[in-house]
This record gives structure tokens, C-alpha cells and sequence, in this order.
């Protein structure tokens, strides 16, 4: 059940009318629902009937301090990909053990820091990346535990910049590759091989491909197995999608399911990195109509504040926080920023005028953490519902923030 919905044609998330936390915190702004976020982890975290699950969250789809600190509390580990995540995940509380490192370019400094803070895993995506760990990991005379990222070479995914399955792809290691570099770790005094990991894309809807993906894994456990290397884990990734338009998509359940069955004559741990499924539907952005001008519904959010539209041709429904019954028109609702490509939603109908507040839906996953500042603009506040009342996680920037980092000329 959605926890954003109309009552007495006026907008709720869950028991708060969005007008209130538009008039508390201004437009444009993200509100997250705490119940969605729980139900939607809940409904990973209570779908395993046959073998031990481990879900980690993917940090790059919401990171915020509050969200991942909820998370945690509901027993999530996290999927990272950069030093900062690792940072983000350590202040939320997340017990070091349950943190997967992936990501093809882990610098130095990040494999150092994953080291010392003796993460669960890295996912190691490139041979030269193998060497790069083993070498830190003897500057720091330590035995280090990594999975292997394979590339199932599977095409599949919402969009192309979201696909990362494909041989052609940057991510993983091919499936040729593999036991070469399985062989090397074996016989490694600073490595450990405690897994196998992938993910193939995101917004993936048809879940033979995971079906597909989870029979490589087998295999390729299976040759890891005849090396006389036993594994703690297979790591599916994330990459469930989810309905942005009132579609039906596959629920944790059912992917669950599907891993079980094929993984059901192994005893690893399944460790699974969902984001978008977790996150997506759990946010709405609020933002006001500043004017109109023919077609164009003017908004003051602009692309800076939500890409998704722009980068990715990602459609939101949008909804006005005041219902009403006169006839929608169509509209392409546009935001302030100096290109063409700042659209919200072309030929989108809604009722709306001048001042009225709308909400974009299923803005929760790669959100926020995509806003920016271009055109000098202050990144959106965030605020969490539970129940009745809301709460400020991330103060909208103040144009001190946006100058605090420069250093002049002349100063
Ligand atoms: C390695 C990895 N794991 C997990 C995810 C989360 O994917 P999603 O948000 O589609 O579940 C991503 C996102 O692209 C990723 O790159």
C-alpha cells in the first residue's frame, strides 16, 4: 500500500499534509515516508525461506545519514562504491562486517580505508585491482576478503547508462577471466576469496535474468568449489524495478524466490544490493508552479534538483497536493534551469496554476543524491514523515554553503 495518498482531496504521506512540510521547509523539497522505507526493506528481509540472505542496501541511491541509520536498525548491511559511502555507512552505525565494497576505480586511499575499518568484502572488478589490494593489504600485514565481480555478459537494464551486464560494459571481470584470477587469490597470503558477486543493471522488470544470472553464479561456484576454495557468499547485486507509472513489477518476493530455487543446493549466504526497490517508491519531491507561460507549466525544481528526467528519460507521475475536479489540461512542465533539456514531464496532464504545489512521485532512489548546484542553485532539503510528524534529515543549502569552499584571488 502506497503511504502517499489523497485524503479529502488534499496530498498525505503517511498522516502529514504535504502543504504543512511545504509551508515548514519551502519548495522544492524531498519527503521520504519512514514506513515505506521500512516495509519496502521489510519485504526483502522477510522473503528468504530456504537459504541465509544478507541485504545490503545500495548507499548511491539514498544516502542520507537518517535513512541509512534506520536501516541499519532493521538489520540492513550496505553496499558501497567510493570512500565517502564507506563514511556515510561507519556514521550511520553499520557494523563494519555487513559492508560490500564495490566500484571499478577503488583508489588507494578508499582499499586502505576498507581495510582498516575490515569490511565484509571488496567486490574486485579488474585483475590489476587484484594486485592493488593484495599489495595494501600486505602494507598493512593483513589477510583481506574479496569477492570476485564477474560480467554474466547479460543485457539487461531500464536504460543504456544503466546497464552494466554486457560484455561490452566497464564493470566485472569476464567469465573467462575468472578462475585465473580465483587461482591467483587462492594462493595469496594477503587475500582471502570469500564470494562471487555481479549486478547486472537496474530497473531490470524481467526476472529471467536473474534466473540466468543465478546459474552462472552456481557454475562458476561450482569451479571455485574444484579449486578447493569454499565460498561464505554469492552476491546477485541489486536491480529490481520498480512501477513508475502505476505498472506492475516484480516484488522481492518473487526475485527471492527465484534465486532460492536455482541456489537451492548451495550453502553460501545470498547477498542481494537493492537500491531503486528499497528507496525509489519512498520519496516524493515537492515544488511549486512559479508561473505559466502557454504550454509550460514553470516549476521552481529544476533539473539540478532531480536529473532523472534529463539524464535518463525517466518518466514521474506528478500529482497536485490539492486534488480537483475540473478538467486537466496537458502541460510540459519545465524548471529554471538554463537548457532545453530541464524538462519535468512533456505533454504531462494535470490540473495546475500559478502557485499551486506539486508532488513528483518515486523520486526516493538517485534523487537527491544526483541533485547539484549548477546555476549556482542550493541542493533541496530532505524530510522524513513517520506517521503524524516530520522531521528536517538535510537542511536546504544556504548560499554560504554554496561559496564556502572557494578561495579568491585576491584573499
Ligand atoms: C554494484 C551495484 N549494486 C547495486 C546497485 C543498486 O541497483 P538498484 O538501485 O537498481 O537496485 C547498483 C546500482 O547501479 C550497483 O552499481
Amino acid at each position: 500500500m502506497s503511504h502517499f495518498l489523497y485524503k479529502n482531496k488534499n496530498l498525505f504521506c503517511e498522516n502529514v499534509d504535504v502543504r504543512d512540510i511545504a509551508e515548514k521547509y519551502g519548495t522544492p523539497s524531498y519527503v521520504y515516508s519512514k514506513k515505506t522505507l521500512e516495509e519496502n526493506f521489510e519485504s526483502y528481509f522477510n522473503a528468504f525461506e530456504k537459504n541465509q540472505g544478507l541485504i545490503c542496501f545500495s548507499v548511491k541511491s539514498l544516502s542520507n545519514i537518517s535513512v541509512l541509520k534506520l536501516l541499519n536498525e532493521k538489520g540492513s548491511g550496505f553496499d558501497i562504491v567510493s570512500g565517502g559511502e564507506l563514511e556515510r555507512a561507519i556514521h550511520a552505525g553499520a557494523n563494519p562486517k555487513k559492508i560490500i565494497f564495490t566500484g571499478i576505480a577503488k583508489s588507494n586511499e578508499e582499499i586502505t580505508a576498507g581495510i582498516k575499518r575490515n569490511i565484509l568484502a571488496f567486490n574486485i572488478e579488474s585483475e590489476a585491482e587484484m594486485h592493488r589490494i593484495e599489495k595494501l593489504a600486505a602494507a598493512e600485514n593483513k589477510v583481506v576478503d574479496v569477492a570476485i565481480r564477474f560480467n554474466p555478459e547479460i543485457d539487461s537494464g531500464g536504460h543504456e547508462y544503466i546497464k552494466t551486464g554486457r560484455k561490452k560494459d566497464k564493470f566485472g571481470i569476464l567469465l573467462d577471466e575468472i578462475l585465473s584470477l580465483a587461482e591467483h587469490i587462492s594462493n595469496s597470503s594477503f587475500l582471502k576469496l570469500i564470494g562471487l558477486s555481479c549486478h547486472i543493471g537496474s530497473q531490470i522488470i524481467n526476472l529471467n535474468d536473474f534466473k540466468t544470472t543465478a546459474q552462472y553464479i552456481k557454475k562458476l561456484a561450482q569451479e571455485v568449489n574444484k579449486m578447493g576454495v569454499d565460498l561464505e557468499f554469492l552476491d546477485l547485486g541489486g536491480g529490481l524495478g520498480i512501477s513508475y507509472s502505476n505498472t506492475d513489477s516484480p516484488t522481492p518476493k518473487d526475485l527471492i524466490a527465484i534465486i532460492e530455487e536455482e541456489l537451492s543446493d548451495r550453502s553460501e549466504k545470498i547477498i542481494l544490493e537493492p537500491g531503486r526497490s528499497i528507496s525509489g517508491n519512498a520519496a516524493i519531491m515537492l515544488t511549486s508552479v512559479e508561473y505559466i507561460k502557454g504550454k509550460y507549466l514553470i516549476v521552481d525544481a529544476g533539473m539540478n534538483d532531480l536529473i532523472r528526467p534529463a539524464l535518463y528519460k525517466a518518466k514521474h507521475n506528478i500529482l497536485n497536493a490539492k486534488k480537483s475536479d475540473s478538467v486537466s489540461e496537458e502541460w510540459t512542465i519545465v524548471g529554471p534551469i538554463c537548457e532545453s533539456s530541464d524538462v519535468l514531464a512533456k505533454d504531462f496532464k494535470i490540473n495546475a496554476s500559478e502557485g499551486d504545489l506539486l508532488a513528483v512521485e518515486t523520486v526516493g532512489a538517485y534523487g537527491h543524491v544526483m541533485s547539484s548546484n549548477y546555476n549556482t542553485r542550493r541542493k533541496p532539503p530532505e524530510i522524513l514523515v513517520e506517521g503524524s510528524n516530520f522531521k528536517i534529515i538535510r537542511q536546504r543549502e544556504t548560499y554560504k554553503d554554496l561559496l564556502r569552499n572557494e578561495i579568491e584571488l585576491n584573499a
